[in-house]
């Protein structure tokens, strides 16, 4: 397999590190992004131990102007796949959401998400490559009314996925939408209500590098 430049949001837990470790076990370069430090070393630790080249960049996806930096940053050298996988949720028993809620959420499951890109779009198209992957939820298609906020918010990533995705296909560059179901994490643990079809933590990862192997554009 050729080896990738490979970065992920969210690296610090759940998806985002079981899909470091993952694509680590490929010798790929990962650049590895979240905001709690020890927990990112931590995982960069164990992909470096099982041959990958790591960077690691602590960061707060809703400061958008340092994700603007970030974005021009990473552009500096090639990008052969970036995973937007960091994400929030909140539940809420039945009451009305709190604003502040929504906004929490649409930044960081969404604005935050073409700030980071604004600047590697361009990148992308220069090299005529590249693959772009939206971790997006099945809550996207079904909306539950204790959480409105997150399939609100996971709907317009959608939306702006299907945008990019014809924007940029004639560019050569592949771009694809993963809506997972249940998986095991600590989004989930925090999960009070039955969650049907819970996967483990490595087959849901199993099944999207599966989707993202298969997805690639000829
Ligand atoms: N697990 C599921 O069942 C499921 C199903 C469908 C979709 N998803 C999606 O999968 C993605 C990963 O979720 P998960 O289940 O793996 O949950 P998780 O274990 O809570 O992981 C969330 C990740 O996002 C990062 N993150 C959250 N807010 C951030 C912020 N403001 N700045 C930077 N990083 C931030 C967290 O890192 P720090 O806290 O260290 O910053 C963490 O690494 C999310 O987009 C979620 O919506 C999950």
């Amino acid at each position: 397999m050729t080896q990738m430049r490979i970065i992920i949001t969210g690296a610090s837990s759940g998806l985002g590190e079981a899909l470091a470790l993952h694509y680590a076990s490929n010798a790929h370069q990962l650049v590895l992004i979240a905001r709690r430090e020890e927990r990112l070393q931590d995982v960069a630790q164990r992909c470096r131990e099982k041959g990958a080249e790591v960077e690691t960049i602590v960061a707060d996806v809703n400061d958008f102007e340092r994700m603007r930096e970030i974005g021009s940053e990473l552009s500096q050298d090639q990008i052969d796949r970036i995973i937007l996988n960091a994400g929030v949720s909140v539940g809420h028993g039945g009451g009305v959401t709190p604003f502040e809620d929504f906004e929490r959420v649409f930044k960081t499951n969404f604005l935050s998400v073409h700030a980071l890109l604004e600047p590697i779009i361009p990148k992308l198209m220069e090299q005529k490559s590249g693959e772009i992957v939206f971790i997006s939820s099945l809550a996207s298609l079904f909306t539950m009314p204790t959480s409105i906020a997150y399939s609100s918010s996971k709907r317009a990533l959608n939306a702006y996925a299907e945008g990019l995705y014809y924007q940029l296909k004639p560019h050569g560059i592949t771009v694809m939408t993963i809506m997972p179901g249940f998986i095991e994490s600590e989004m989930t643990q925090k999960n009070r209500f039955k969650m049907p079809f819970l996967m483990k933590t490595e087959e849901g990862i199993a099944r999207i590098a599966h989707a993202i192997e298969r997805t690639k554009i000829s």
